[in-house]
């Protein structure tokens, strides 16, 4: 192999010597050279070491560079920081300054200097008049600043321009209509501001717009409807406001339509009629202020996969022509004022994954077709006026279904046995604020896949089962306002699966548990962020375990009974923001260690009886007098001062 490239190397050196033109060891051209010398010499730090070896004249062999065959001329600069290396990717950076003397490498048609994560400076401004060849510029995944230069309309062969994951600002400029050969522009997450220019509608080439994550304002230009190639418009997460302009219907070549995340209203305009964009297969419109009906020609988007018009104002009923739509996956309408039935339709799509249609108005009756969907992974019908009496035992019974939200379905009784005995294990199970009475079951251990079960805001009257420590994958907990009570150690003596544990969130609040917080940080609970076991009757000692909860971010336990010093170790808690110990009987002084909480911005002392001086410094000292007022003897600052 070695052999033969050294035969092709030499025949080439021969035929391109023999030809008159200079051989492929000899200099490349000046200005080129002089370009990348420059380009190199601002670049301090590169750890995928293909800068180190550009020595020498001949830059046509550097690594990244290519030229043409004839001119001896650089076309190609290939720099980016995502490579493959033995076969393997590897994420390789540079740490410098992007130097303007890229410009004279004059017969440039493609510069990729992307993801180099640590690349500052600019784009050139008079790049445009520079690289007229240029087709492709990436220059993503960087920290260059300023603007998009107005020469940039000038590049008049540049067919893609990728210049997302920057830190770009300023407006677009108004002459980037002229790129007339432009396929793809991605801006996205940078700081462009201002109106998006009316004279992109003349970038009739263009097959993918990607302005998302800006600060662009104004309206989506009234002729967005020329770009007749486009098949993927993205300008979610701007403040782009007034409507959605009629002419979309004229993107016969859409497939990807995102314009979530403004502040759009008006009506959804489209479909007009059937046929009209024939290929939209992914629509977002959620987080907007949309108005009126989702329009009930949506059934002519036949090839619509997944449509998001969550968080807007659309009222009226969910058109029953969705049902025509048989490739939907996922359907998002929830935070809307929808109202009406579930439309029978829906049964008939049958590679349905996600149905979310919480806090609208929908009523009842849940239509028996539901139980075709034979895909369902995630149903969420919660906050309607459904007022479901029961789980109805079919819809239980779908075979794929993993996440089931019911909270506020007017769901009465005890928790139904069957949904121990679900075709696919339940992953996240909500029945929170229902009117559900009884016990909470022993088997509720046996669901070994349980990720979240919200069962708060019933009036379950019982101890939490033992077999609870069984759900090795429990990672949120919430059981608020019930009537359970006994012991609350269970909860942490989970045989989490992961080492450090998973529970993230635990909220015992508002119960009447009287024991168990002895057991606090014994168990592997190192990954939770949120404890609450306020509002209950607990009596005993926080143990100085609880210095263990490393990563915990709020702490609530007030009013209960608690009483004993508070434990030094809660020094320890370094990510603590919030915490809650009101209303106890907290005894001692406040730990010195305390002063070591520097996250926390909310503290709550009061009505205990701790005495001594309040530690000096911050956070301490900062927070008001309420933090600390009701106890038997706190002085110091904010107090008042202690007496010597
Ligand atoms: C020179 O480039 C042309 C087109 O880029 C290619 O077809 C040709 O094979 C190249 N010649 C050599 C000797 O590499
Ligand atoms: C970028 O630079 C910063 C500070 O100069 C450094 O902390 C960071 O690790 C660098 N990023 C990469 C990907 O090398
Ligand atoms: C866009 O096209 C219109 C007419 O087709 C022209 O008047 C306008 O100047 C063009 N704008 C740019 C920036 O090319
Ligand atoms: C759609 O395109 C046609 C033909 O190009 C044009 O006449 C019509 O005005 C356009 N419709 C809208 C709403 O822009
Ligand atoms: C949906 O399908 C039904 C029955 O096939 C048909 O009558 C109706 O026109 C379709 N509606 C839409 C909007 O596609
Ligand atoms: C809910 O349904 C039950 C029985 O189906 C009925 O008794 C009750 O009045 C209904 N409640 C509301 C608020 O509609
Ligand atoms: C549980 O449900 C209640 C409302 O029913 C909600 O307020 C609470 O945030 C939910 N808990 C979690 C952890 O999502
Ligand atoms: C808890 O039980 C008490 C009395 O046993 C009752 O007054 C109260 O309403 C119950 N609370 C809930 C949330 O069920
Ligand atoms: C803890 O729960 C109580 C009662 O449910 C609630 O009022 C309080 O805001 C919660 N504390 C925190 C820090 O979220």
């Amino acid at each position: 192999m070695g052999y033969q490239l050294l035969w092709v190397l030499v025949v080439l050196t021969f035929w391109k010597t023999g030809e008159g033109k200079r051989s492929i060891v000899e200099a490349c051209n000046s200005n080129d050279l002089k370009g990348l010398t420059g380009l190199k010499a601002r670049i301090h730090f590169d750890n995928s070491g293909r800068l180190e070896k550009w020595i020498g004249q001949s830059c046509c062999n550097w690594e990244g560079i290519s030229c043409d065959n004839m001119t001896g001329r650089v076309t190609e600069i290939n720099l980016p920081g995502f490579i493959t290396r033995d076969g393997a990717p590897l994420q390789t950076t540079m740490e410098g300054w992007l130097s303007h003397s890229i410009t004279h490498l004059t017969f440039l048609e493609v510069v990729d200097l992307s993801g180099l994560s640590n690349l500052t400076g600019r784009i050139p401004p008079s790049i445009g008049f520079h690289l007229p060849k240029l087709r492709k510029l990436y220059l993503f995944g960087n920290k260059l600043s300023g603007s998009l230069p107005e020469s940039i309309a000038k590049l008049s062969k540049l067919e893609e321009m990728y210049l997302h994951e920057n830190s770009l600002s300023g407006t677009l400029p108004s002459s980037l209509g002229s790129l007339k050969n432009l396929k793809r522009l991605d801006l996205h997450s940078n700081r462009f501001s201002g109106e998006i220019t009316d004279s992109i509608t003349n970038l009739t080439t263009l097959v993918s717009l990607n302005l998302q994550d800006n600060s662009l304002i104004g309206h989506i230009p009234g002729r967005i409807g020329d770009l007749q190639v486009l098949e993927e418009l993205d300008l979610s997460n701007n403040f782009l406001t007034g409507k959605i302009p009629l002419s979309v219907t004229n993107l016969t070549a859409i497939s990807t339509i995102y314009l979530d995340t403004n502040s759009i209203e008006g009506d959804i305009p489209f479909p007009e009629s059937l046929g009209q964009m024939p290929s939209l297969s992914f629509l977002r419109l959620h987080g907007n202020h949309l108005t009126g009906k989702i329009p009930s020609t949506i059934g002519y988007l036949i090839s619509l996969q997944r449509i998001s018009l969550a968080d807007n104002k659309l009222e009226g009923p969910i058109p029953s022509s969705l049902g025509n739509l048989s490739s939907l996956s996922e359907i998002y309408l929830s935070g809307n004022q929808l109202s009406g039935q579930i439309p029978r339709s829906i049964g008939q799509l049958s590679q349905l994954l996600v149905f979310s249609v919480s806090h609208n108005m929908i009523q009842a009756l849940l239509p028996r077709e539901v139980t075709s969907l034979q895909n369902l992974q995630i149903l969420d019908l919660s906050f309607n006026h459904l007022n479901l009496s029961s789980i109805p035992t079919w819809l239980v019974g779908l075979p794929s279904l993993s996440r089931l939200y019911l909270a506020r379905c007017g769901i009465q009784g005890e928790i139904s046995e069957y949904l121990q005995s679900t075709p696919s294990s339940l992953q996240e199970l909500d029945l929170s604020s229902n009117y559900l009475t009884g016990t909470m079951p022993k088997w509720i251990g046996s669901l070994a896949q349980l990720y979240l079960l919200n069962l708060s805001r019933n009036s379950l009257v019982s101890k939490i089962p033992g077999s609870i420590t069984n759900l090795r994958s429990l990672g949120v907990l919430d059981l608020h306002s019930n009537n359970l009570t006994g012991p609350m150690n269970q909860v942490f003596e989970i045989q989490s699966s992961f080492e450090g544990g998973s529970l993230v969130y635990v909220d015992l609040s508002d119960n009447t548990f009287s024991n168990g917080i002895e057991q606090i940080g014994k168990g592997a609970q190192y990954g939770i962020r949120y404890l609450n076991l306020s509002h209950n009757y607990l009596k005993g000692r926080l143990p100085s375990s609880v210095g263990k909860l490393e990563g915990i971010q709020s702490l609530d336990m007030s009013y209960n009974e608690i009483g004993s010093n508070l434990p030094d170790s809660m020094g320890h808690l370094s990510s603590l923001e919030t915490l809650k110990l009101r209303k106890n009987q907290f005894t001692g002084e406040i730990p010195h260690g305390f002063l070591k909480l520097r996250r926390l911005k909310e503290l709550d002392l009061s009505d205990n009886r701790l005495e001594g001086e309040i530690p000096l410094g911050k956070p301490l000292s900062d927070f008001p007098k309420s933090s600390y007022t009701g106890n038997t003897g706190l002085c110091g600052k904010p107090l008042t001062p202690c007496k010597v």
